[in-house]
């Protein structure tokens, strides 16, 4: 079983979906200073596919892939039950397969963190390209090493959401290793199952990377970097304690 399958069902109760929402209402102002014109969608890691649904709404042809069955599975009703048409597939994000290409390709809310080894962030980049036209852009996220190393730190255990009928609690349970930049992320989850309740965990790793190190990334896959920012909302430059990085570059 993959993570998020379990965890999928408590994700898309919560209001993890609205990060991606959110970046829908940005990208026109990003659209209008990179001077992008898409018209076909890529969200590769698309989750349970809040992201496309939002674009498809506002006109672009979408495609989402993701590596959990339980997230597509959720995608394609999301779609339904808003009576989009958006198409959604189980990919590794690491082999990237299209008889098409598309005009632009996203990937949020730290998706690429769950690559722990820079050759797998290599072949994803690559994998991009391959997916893009000429020209077409590339837009994504990460948690900073400082989020993964600070914000994520040792012990810390939050309540994530408590609702009569579901329970979500995050705890970090060892401290971040600096050696190879990966913290770690326990979840716990208690669904409301007749008279009693299911209890789910999972374990997330995410690994921090470099700015050089995604910088090398783009190269190997020739894609050029248009802007680094802390802010796609604002479109501002990466500042020293930016906990989130936006890449926005171009093939
Ligand atoms: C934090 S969620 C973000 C989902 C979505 N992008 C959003 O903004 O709501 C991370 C997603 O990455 C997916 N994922 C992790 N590793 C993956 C891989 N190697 N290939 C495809 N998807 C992957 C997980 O299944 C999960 O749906």
């Amino acid at each position: 079983m993959n993570i998020y399958d379990k965890f999928a069902y408590f994700y898309t109760k919560g209001d993890f979906p609205q990060y991606s929402q959110r970046m829908a209402t940005y990208l026109p102002a990003v659209f209008e200073k990179f001077k992008i014109k898409p018209q076909t969608l890529l969200d590769i890691a698309c989750g349970e596919g809040a992201f496309v649904v939002s674009m498809v709404k506002s006109g672009y042809t979408g495609y989402g892939v993701d590596l959990s069955p339980q997230q597509i599975k959720f995608a394609r009703k999301r779609a339904e039950k808003e009576k989009v048409q958006a198409e959604f597939m189980v990919q590794d994000i690491r082999s990237l397969s299209f008889k098409n290409k598309f005009d632009l390709v996203t990937c949020w809310f730290d998706s690429l963190n769950y690559l722990l080894e820079l050759d797998d962030l290599e072949k994803t980049f690559v994998g991009v390209s391959r997916a893009l036209k000429k020209g077409g852009a590339f837009i994504f996220d990460l948690n900073t090493i400082l989020e993964l190393a600070v914000n994520w730190s040792e012990n810390k255990t939050y309540i994530f959401y408590d609702e009569d009928d579901r329970y979500l609690i995050r705890h970090h349970p060892v401290p971040f290793d600096f050696e190879k930049n990966i913290g770690v992320l326990k979840i716990t989850g208690f669904m409301k199952k007749g008279k009693g309740w299911q209890r789910m965990d999972e374990v997330h790793k995410q690994r921090g990377y470099k700015i050089e190190e995604i910088r090398y990334c783009l190269k190997k896959a020739n894609l050029k970097e248009l802007a680094c920012l802390g802010s796609l909302e604002k479109i501002t430059e990466l500042k020293p304690d930016s906990t989130r990085v936006w890449f926005v570059a171009r093939k």
